[in-house]
Formats: C-alpha cells, sequence, structure tokens
C-alpha cells in the first residue's frame, strides 16, 4: 500500500459488534466475549483499532473522523483465520469416491503439477483469495506447492489485496509418495530454494514464511531433518504439516519410520514447536495432545474435509481440555466450502457425533481469536483490543429468507448466533474489510 492509502484508513464502523478475549468453552462464558448491539468500531489511519465500544461512549475526537459507514442492524466480528487451507486444490474441490491417500494420487498430485507455470498459478491464487474475502475470510497458512514460482504466485496476491497470510514452498522428496513429476530433487535444492524464498517474502508487509513439509510419507528423514535445522536457526519462522488424518496413514507411517506415535517423527526432527500447526490431529491421544500443550503447538479442525473423504472425527473436547490451541480450517479442496460458517456448521455435527456440543460463541471464536492464536498472530489480529489490525467482516442475520425466518423467532442473541452459524455461508458475508477498508461487498 501507498502511504497515501495508508493516510485514508481512518474510519468509524457502526453495527453490532462481537469479539472475543477468550474461549468461552462448551458452556459459553459471558466473561470471555464482548457484544456491544448498538457499537461502534473506529480504525486509526494506519488501519489499525483505535476503539471499539457502544456507539453513545465513542470518545469525542474519533467522532471527528472523516468517513463513516453505517452498519447498524448487522454483525461485525474479527475478519475470520482459516488456518489450513490448500491454494493449489481450487480445481479439485468435490472430487468423487476417494480417500486421502488415493484421493492424493488420483486427483491431488495431478492438479498441483500444473503450478510449475507461473501463470496458471497466478491465475488460481487470485480466484482463490476473492472467494477467501467473499467467504468473510481474512487471514489463512495456505499451502501452494513444491514450486517455488507458486509460492511467489501466491505472495505477490496476498500483497496485492494487503492480506496477512502465511504460507511456504511445499517440501516433499520421498519417493514413492511423492510421485517424481512433484519431488524436490536434492536436500541441497530444497534447502537453496526455502532460504532464498524467505529471504524475499518472511516477514514482508503483513506475510510470513512457514515451512511446509507436506506430511511425513513425503518426506526424506533428511529433508525432515533440514527443516528442523532451519526452524532452530530461524524462531521466527512459522511451520505447517498434516498429522494423523487417516487410519491407512497413520498405518503407513508407523511402517516407515518405526515410531509409536505420527507425532513423534515431528518431535524426532525438532517440529513440533510454539510456530507449528498440525493440520487434522485425529488419531492422536492423550500423550500427543500434552506434548503438543506443552510445546505451544496447535492443531486445525477441518471438519468438511474429515467428513468428505471419510477421514474421522476430531476430538475438540479432549484437545481444547489438554489446552492446545486450535483453530479451524476449510482445507479446501479436500474439504467443500470456503465458508467459515458452513465450517462450523460442519464442526457442530463432528461434536454432537461424539456427544458433545458446539456452541456459536465457541464456533465463533475459534473462527477469529482462537485461529489467530493457534498461528501465534493474535499479537496482530483475532479480536478488537486497541493496535490490532483492523481486518473485520459485516454478516448480514438475514441473508436467506431460511436465515432471515429464524432468526426472527430466535428468542436470545445465542439463539440468532447459532442459526448464523448453522445456516449462513458466502450469502451472509456483506462486507470485508482489510485494514479499515472494504476489499469485498456483496452485490444483492
Ligand atoms: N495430507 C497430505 N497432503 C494432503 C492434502 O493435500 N490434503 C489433505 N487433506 N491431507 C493431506
Ligand atoms: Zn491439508
Amino acid at each position: 500500500m501507498t502511504s497515501t492509502a495508508a493516510g485514508n484508513r481512518a474510519v468509524v464502523v457502526r453495527g453490532t459488534i462481537l469479539h472475543y478475549l477468550a474461549d468461552p468453552g462448551e458452556t459459553s462464558n459471558p466473561a470471555s466475549w464482548e457484544l456491544f448491539e448498538d457499537g461502534a468500531l473506529a480504525v486509526d489511519n494506519q488501519g489499525k483499532v483505535a476503539w471499539a465500544g457502544p456507539a453513545s461512549r465513542l470518545p469525542h475526537r474519533l467522532r471527528q473522523t472523516a468517513r463513516q459507514e453505517d452498519h447498524r442492524g448487522k454483525l461485525i466480528v474479527p475478519g475470520f483465520v482459516d488456518t489450513h487451507v490448500h491454494a493449489s486444490q481450487v480445481d479439485i474441490i468435490a472430487s468423487f469416491g476417494e480417500q486421502l491417500l488415493q484421493w492424493l494420487e488420483r486427483y491431488t498430485f495431478p492438479t498441483e503439477a500444473k503450478f510449475a507455470d507461473r501463470a496458471h498459478a497466478r491465475e488460481v491464487f487470485g480466484f482463490f483469495l476473492d472467494r477467501l474475502l467473499e467467504a468473510g475470510t481474512t487471514t489463512a497458512s495456505v499451502f501452494p506447492t513444491v514450486h517455488s514460482v507458486s509460492v511467489d504466485a501466491f505472495f505477490e496476491q496476498a500483497a496485492a489485496r494487503n492480506l496477512r497470510m502465511l504460507s511456504g514452498k511445499v517440501l516433499m522428496d520421498r519417493a514413492p509418495f511423492a510421485p517424481d513429476f512433484l519431488r524436490d530433487a536434492s536436500i541441497e535444492q530444497a534447502e537453496r530454494d526455502t532460504r532464498e524464498l524467505i529471504e524475499r517474502w518472511h516477514g514482508k508487509g503483513r506475510l510470513g514464511y512457514s515451512l511446509t513439509p507436506r506430511f511425513a510419507p513425503t518426506s526424506t528423514e533428511a529433508q525432515l531433518a533440514m527443516v528442523g535445522r532451519l526452524l532452530k536457526e530461524n524462531p521466527s519462522l512459522w511451520l505447517q504439516t498434516h498429522l494423523s488424518e487417516n487410519r491407512e496413514e497413520v498405518a503407513l507411517v508407523a511402517e516407515l519410520f518405526g515410531v509409536r506415535s505420527y507425532l513423534d517423527v515431528y518431535d524426532r526432527f525438532g517440529l513440533v514447536t510454539k510456530k507449528s500447526l498440525f493440520a487434522h490431529s485425529i488419531y492422536i491421544d492423550d500423550t500427543d495432545r500434552r506434548k503438543l500443550a506443552r510445546a505451544g503447538s496447535s492443531v486445525a479442525f477441518c471438519p468438511t474435509s474429515n467428513l468428505f473423504l471419510g477421514s474421522g472425527l476430531f476430538d475438540l473436547h479432549a484437545t481444547r481440555e489438554t489446552k492446545v490451541d486450535v483453530g479451524m480450517g476449510t482445507d479446501i479442496g479436500a474439504g467443500t466450502s470456503y465458508s467459515m460458517l458452513q465450517t462450523l456448521n460442519e464442526a457442530y455435527k463432528v461434536t454432537a457425533l461424539q456427544g458433545r456440543r458446539l456452541p456459536a460463541h465457541r464456533g465463533f471464536y475459534l473462527a477469529t481469536l482462537g485461529g489467530a492464536k493457534a498461528l501465534d498472530l493474535d499479537g496482530f489480529i483475532g479480536n478488537f483490543a486497541p493496535g490490532k489490525e483492523a481486518d473485520f467482516t459485516v454478516l448480514d442475520w438475514y441473508a436467506t429468507p431460511t436465515l432471515a425466518r429464524r432468526v426472527k423467532v430466535a428468542q436470545t442473541f445465542d439463539e440468532r448466533l447459532f442459526a448464523l452459524m448453522t445456516l449462513g455461508d458466502e450469502r451472509a458475508i456483506a462486507a470485508t474489510y482489510v485494514l479499515g477498508h472494504a476489499a469485498y461487498r456483496r452485490h444483492s
């Protein structure tokens, strides 16, 4: 952004404002959120939150701010955080009939091969980021592909939209699980490429570099050791990978690495850190959960993907009880929706199948501050604390006839919020703001 544009960011937005200070849990602890029914959110000229509260108490000096935007009657929440998603899998969403390992071979690897072409990557990633904004998502932890040009293309598109994003080159060098057309040629080349990309993108504007070994079966021990060295050398880097998603995958990892637990593979190479995010983590036990909690690592819960691939049911209750940070992930293209509302809708059903509950407040927490904490970005985003970056989403309670009818008969705010979480999707996103500017507005 130019300094001229940055100078224009100051704005006061009116609407119902909801944000979280902590996890409301399964009992919806009211001390964990702030709700201002007739609220105001003031953004300073740097695009940061200056103040949030009841409109009647908006400080006088902020009333003088030139720009005012009126979303009264709508709900304003912090921008959604998608903690696990593959930008390279846009074209294989809704691919029929396979579980994880066969799905990777039949659909995923062929589509990812196309990202050696920079122009293709640029076009797909532009489309992808526009879908995120349309869904109210402003930050994500993103897998591009093994190709360096795909990382450049992704970060270029993210920077053009001024988004806070994490990503990094996918690392995969192990035959036969990484196919020959999608395999790092050597440890040295993968390391060189990764170092160049870190140099080019890490900490540039709102972008952060995430070391991205795809998952244990596609990396040699030597490659995982190289990732561990990079992480140790530069603890400001993030790490993202997959963990214990599918029974066949778990059996394969046990056979390949001879470990008690899948997590021990990553632990052996120093990859279980505060900056590490493990997608899925379905087939883990309390020993693993305690290890994750001790390290400050986090987990991405991807319900639409876990149901679509028949992977299994993530145990949200056990994971949060052991104090592991959890964020929500769409996991496109195994996941079936870009919408965080639809992701929460499916998450509710996953918890219901285990005899538990996911109240709307916990859902909205996981999709905002919970996701920011899971990515270790809560110093920058996730709620409307003064000084945080003003990324936010405006939701329409009356977006569809079904939602409108349900919301009108609801007796409480919590009941309305649950209807929005269950019945809402992209149609319920009235606008998405990035650093105080509308980056997306829905045309009705
Ligand atoms: N495990 C390894 N790669 C992938 C992937 O692309 N998607 C999912 N869902 N799981 C994986
Ligand atoms: Zn994934």
